[in-house]
């Protein structure tokens, strides 16, 4: 067999990874939700799902790829030793998930790029919001911009770990985080960033349903690319001879995903505000409401541009980590060559967006199929596999500088809380109770 690919270094596993989680997730949903569930009440319930359910289970991910240096599939035929396992279910499930959200992501990722191009070309961003309309009227020029979104990932993804996906995330993920800064700076600046702030972080429990609650943990999962072997599939590109410190690289995947999510929304709302929109009507405001907003204040044009460029950026890393979960199957268990699989995945994922560009209900069809049900259900198992099945030697290894209580609490959290929890969403996306 062929020699896999590894990471070069530490951080460079730690940038992809992060790349994976920071997404449309981050700059597009956790902003529009936190508004519509109370601010900073949902924050807090967020940050404890993400503390008690996301990572427990990132780290399984993470474990599981490093022992067995495998895809998803692969990875629990090695660490069970046989072809043919019940568990197999959670790795073919999550090369299914990951078709199923590309199919919609891409399609996202694709108008975000026809911002930046519009934006760039000096395109009046006063009539922006023409060019939403614009896109979803127009399904040629959806498809156009999701096939240049298709192509770009599929040659990043081509080049492999080191020289395509390392690469990648080496460049975007500081790029990111440079323009997100720089509109934070901006964004203080403004009459509505108060107000905006107070949007974010207000304390409103009541605002908090049930129905919040359990958006929260969803997000949780969305957010941080668990429950469809994302993160198995980069761990296997750690070196398993290393100590990988997993339990930090962890912390600070943690960290950034929630960092940006927070500063996009510190962002979006004060420029929503200055404008005078109000920012709680949902899906639409980044697409509709901010270019509008954009139109209004100086200099909108380079915000704009600003804007849909880290949007796109965060979307690129992450639609990254979704086709390398496919192509990784593809290579290690179909035995194709990487750039073979690549294209051809590329050019499987081009097609499913196109009845996803055609009908919205099929884009929503996909979303609610990957967001309630593959992504929760998958984590779920793969929670119980580590806790209870997985043998406790490759468990246990390279945790041995680690505090022995951190250990014991994260297959105590595996074992419990996060299945628990997880069947909690799951059942209730079936039952709708709350
Ligand atoms: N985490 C990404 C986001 O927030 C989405 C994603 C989900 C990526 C699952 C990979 C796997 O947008």
């Amino acid at each position: 067999m062929k020699e896999r690919g590894h990471w070069g270094s530490r951080l460079g596993f730690v940038l992809a990874a992060a790349g994976s989680a920071v997404g449309l997730g981050n700059i597009w949903k956790f902003p529009y939700i936190t508004g519509v569930n109370g601010g900073g009440a949902f924050v807090l319930v967020y940050l404890i799902c993400v503390v008690v359910v996301g990572l427990p289970i990132m780290l399984a991910e993470f474990q599981i790829g490093a022992i067995s240096q495998r895809n998803p599939v692969g990875a629990v035929r090695e660490l069970e030793g046989k072809k043919w396992t019940p568990w197999l279910l959670f790795g073919g499930m999550g090369v299914l998930a990951a078709f199923v959200i590309m199919s919609f992501y891409s399609v996202v990722a694709g108008w975000s790029l026809a911002f930046v191009a519009n934006s760039l070309s000096g395109y009046d961003v006063g009539s922006a919001n023409g060019l939403f309309q614009t896109l979803t009227h127009n399904s040629g020029l959806q498809i156009f911009w999701h096939g240049i979104f298709m192509t770009m990932t599929g040659v990043v993804v081509a080049g492999g770990v080191n020289k395509g996906l390392e690469r990648a995330n080496d460049w975007l993920m500081p790029g990111l985080i440079l323009l997100l800064l720089g509109m934070a700076v901006y964004a203080t600046t403004l009459p509505g960033f108060g107000k905006g702030f107070a949007f974010l972080f207000h304390f409103d429990f009541g605002q908090l349903t049930p129905k919040g609650i359990l958006s929260a943990l969803g997000h949780a999962f969305f957010t941080l690319s668990l429950g469809m072997g994302a993160m198995i599939t980069y761990g296997s590109y750690l070196k398993q001879s290393e100590n990988n410190n997993l339990f930090s690289s962890a912390l600070w995947i943690l960290f950034l995903d929630t960092t940006i999510a927070l500063t996009a929304g510190l962002v979006i709302f004060p420029i929503a505000f200055t404008a005078g929109f109000e920012p709680g009507q949902g899906p639409g405001l980044i697409f509709n409401t901010l270019p509008q907003a954009f139109a209004q204040l100086p200099g909108g044009m380079l915000l704009s541009t600003v804007f849909f460029l880290l949007l796109s950026f965060a979307a690129f890393t992450s639609a990254l980590s979704l086709v390398e979960v496919a192509v990784s199957f593809v290579v290690d268990e179909l035995g194709v060559a990487r750039k073979t699989a690549a294209f051809l995945i590329a050019i499987a994922l081009f097609l499913l967006g196109i009845p996803v560009v055609l009908s919205s209900s099929f884009f929503e069809a996909m979303d609610v199929l990957s967001a309630n049900y593959l992504l929760p259900l998958g984590g779920m198992l793969i929670a119980l596999y580590t806790g209870w099945k997985m043998d406790p030697d490759k468990r246990k290894q390279g945790w041995d500088t680690i505090p022995r209580w951190v250990y014991l609490t994260w297959v105590w959290l595996l074992r419990t809380v996060a299945p628990a929890m997880v069947g909690l969403i799951f059942l209730n996306t079936i039952f709708e109770w709350v």
